[in-house]
């Protein structure tokens, strides 16, 4: 314990940098320092949160107390929270007495320290406060902007530091808390949260409906989430099912019909499932993410309903960030590749335990030719893509590149091979126990993985290259080469089609949503209006249900200034909110010179309204 602790000068208006060199130990000791978070968790640690807050539709604004518990180090008289665009009107203690509180210096990317002081023996503190209607967490759409559009929709998107856009607390994801929630909506709406329902029809409150919630496990605070409309449910089994507006909920659940035997293969591979229930919440088209692993509840884009189960890989993903990020958390953002990397191979290897080798395979050779343009965008001596990420004085959602998911994947499944999967899948399982409802860094996997899986075998230590994987630039040379025969197959139509057979000729009955995948993003650039019309006519693919196909489609339509699929184009850009697909096709447009910039530009003008902040961000950034 170092001096300053028990100083009560430290406690409120010394300049941030300061406190923040002063290192020490405490109720946090050992807690890798995080660059993204005011909090001085040594000093003061939030362990819990109960939020009890009101949703105002017309305002645009929850509003209401989140009362903190805190783990406090002996002399101690402040404790440093997270906020961004917060509105507080007081701070109190448990018995209602006042505390002092002060906002610092504000910063674009992390907003402003909340620093409370507390009197000795304080171990609660109650923030009444109110969010800002543009809460870069959450969205507020308008009935229009639902499927159903009857009445308005409400969800928070907490990753990376967006949860301080909503809750003051310490938002970091070494600072591990319990939470529990009563949520007050207008009659009509229903409310979910990553978390156990406590009444799930709610009960009459003052203005509404209350519903609550507990969430016994220790999360990092970016897993705190909720979701407010008109929802319906239904079961696909014991302890999975859907959440969904009515309209939606049957198709839904047919897609996700397999959620039952996932977990199970989960469970198989990695231990029980430590969070009870697995439900998804199938969102308004809105939502910037493809999937959100918020614990009991992960939220999914709505273009993941293909009718057909095909784009299921993405719940195989967020179900596997029940083990990989949720019950084994990266402490930083410097680690986020901790959290997607070994969720995008456990991913694979659940593609295959559900739905066979080749399926998985397909999967991964889009996932590294993925990675293959992203370092070559890069450059392979460029730092952006090494797995230990330096992100200081950046936005952590900049380190969301295929770099964390699928560098990461290819470290984790060349190791797998190395040592074999008997022996790889052990010491993953172990892996999870040792270190689960903790939060580790790069260094504390790494250390495992000598400890635990190396375990002195210089050979094997050598193989791995485990510091140029981690702290280095590209893909290293012995990376596993993923290898897919019916892409092979499809490889060979390619060749056909480009030296000029027709389409209707190509063998394609029976094509997998991936192997149309594979087939687009192979085709090459310099092709006539008239071949594209061909494929486009045998096999409308402007019309394509499935937004994969779809959005490969287009980035060859815009490439190629291809007129008949502008429709089609227009209608993705303007009807779902998936940064995934709106980056790179407005991207594209801003690159086609003589017509692009303007259709793009027009689409945003119109559209930008309608998304999420996380997807204006970048989309600014791209269409000026
Ligand atoms: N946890 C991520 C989403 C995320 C990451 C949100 C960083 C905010 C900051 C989620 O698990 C994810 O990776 N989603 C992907 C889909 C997945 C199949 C690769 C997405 O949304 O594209
Ligand atoms: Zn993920």
């Amino acid at each position: 314990m170092i001096s300053w602790f028990r100083n009560p000068i430290s406690a409120l208006g010394l300049p941030v940098a300061l406190l923040a060199a002063c290192g020490g130990s405490g109720p946090n000791e050992g807690v890798e320092r995080d660059g993204h978070s005011f909090a001085r968790p040594d000093e003061a640690r939030v362990t819990h949160v109960a939020l009890d807050l009101t949703a105002d539709f017309e305002g645009h604004r929850l509003g209401g107390t989140a009362t903190l518990s805190l783990d406090v180090a002996t002399g101690a008289r402040a404790v440093v929270l997270d906020s961004r665009g917060l509105e507080v009107e007081n701070v109190t203690d448990a018995a209602g007495g006042a505390l002092e509180f002060a906002f610092g210096p504000v910063d674009t990317i992390l907003g402003q320290a909340l620093t409370v002081s507390i009197p000795e023996g304080t171990d609660t503190i109650v923030v009444r406060y109110g969010t800002s209607p543009d809460a870069a967490a959450l969205q507020w759409l308008a009935p229009a902007q639902t499927a159903d559009g009857r009445l308005p929709f409400l969800y928070s998107q907490g990753q990376a530091i967006l949860t301080r856009t909503w809750i003051p607390t310490q938002d970091s994801p070494g600072i591990r808390q319990t939470y529990e929630a009563r949520i007050v909506v207008p009659e009509g709406l229903r409310v979910v949260m990553s978390a156990e329902m406590l009444t799930p029809d709610g009960a009459p409150a003052e203005g509404g409906r209350a519903f609550t919630f507990r969430m016994p496990q220790a999360i990092p605070p970016y897993l705190i989430a909720l979701a407010v409309g008109e929802l319906a449910f239904a079961g696909t089994g014991p302890r999975t099912g859907v959440w969904a507006e009515p309209s939606v909920v049957a198709r839904a659940a047919a897609e996700f019909a397999d959620l039952e035997p996932m977990v199970a293969a989960a469970e198989a591979l990695y231990g029980p499932y430590g969070w009870g229930r697995f439900d998804v919440l199938v969102l308004p088209p809105a939502f910037p993410f493809g999937g959100m692993e918020n614990p009991r509840l992960t939220f999914a884009t709505p273009t993941i309903l293909a009718g057909d189960r095909s784009l299921v890989s993405l719940i195989a993903h967020e179900l596997a960030h029940s083990w990989a990020g949720n019950l084994v958390t990266n402490a930083t953002w410097r680690d986020f590749w901790l959290n997607e990397g070994v969720t995008s191979y456990i991913e694979l290897r659940l593609m295959e335990a559900l739905y066979g080798p080749e399926r998985a395979a397909m999967l991964e050779v889009l996932a590294r030719r993925g990675l293959a343009d992203e370092l070559a965008g890069f450059g392979d001596d460029s730092a952006e893509t090494h797995l230990h990420l330096d992100l200081a004085g950046r936005n952590p959602d900049d380190g969301m590149t295929a770099v964390a998911y699928d560098k990461g994947a290819a470290f984790v499944r060349t190791i797998e091979t190395a040592v074999g999967r008997p022996r790889f899948d052990s010491w993953l399982r172990a892996y999870f126990t040792r270190h689960a409802y903790t939060s580790i860094t790069t260094d504390d996997f790494v250390d495992d993985l000598r400890t635990h899986l190396i375990a002195g075998d210089a050979e094997l230590e050598q193989r791995l290259e485990i510091d140029r994987w981690v702290y280095g630039p590209g893909l290293p040379d012995g990376a596993f080469v993923p290898r897919s025969r019916a892409f092979e197959l499809v490889d060979e139509q390619v060749r056909r089609w480009v030296e000029g057979a027709t389409a209707a000729s190509l063998p394609v009955a029976g094509w997998s949503t991936q192997e149309w995948q594979h087939f687009l993003g192979a085709l090459p650039d310099g092709l006539t209006t008239s071949r594209l019309e061909d494929l486009d006519r045998t096999y409308g693919l402007s019309g394509s249900g499935n937004s994969e196909v779809l959005f490969s489609w287009l980035m060859i339509a815009v490439r190629h200034h291809y007129q008949p699929a502008l429709p089609a184009l227009e209608r993705l850009l303007t009807t779902q909110g998936r940064r995934k697909f709106l980056s790179p096709l407005y991207q594209a447009l801003m690159t086609q010179a003589s017509w692009g910039p303007a259709l793009a530009r027009e689409l945003y003008a119109r559209a930008r309204p309608t998304y999420h902040a996380v997807a204006v961000r970048t989309l600014d950034g791209i269409v000026r």
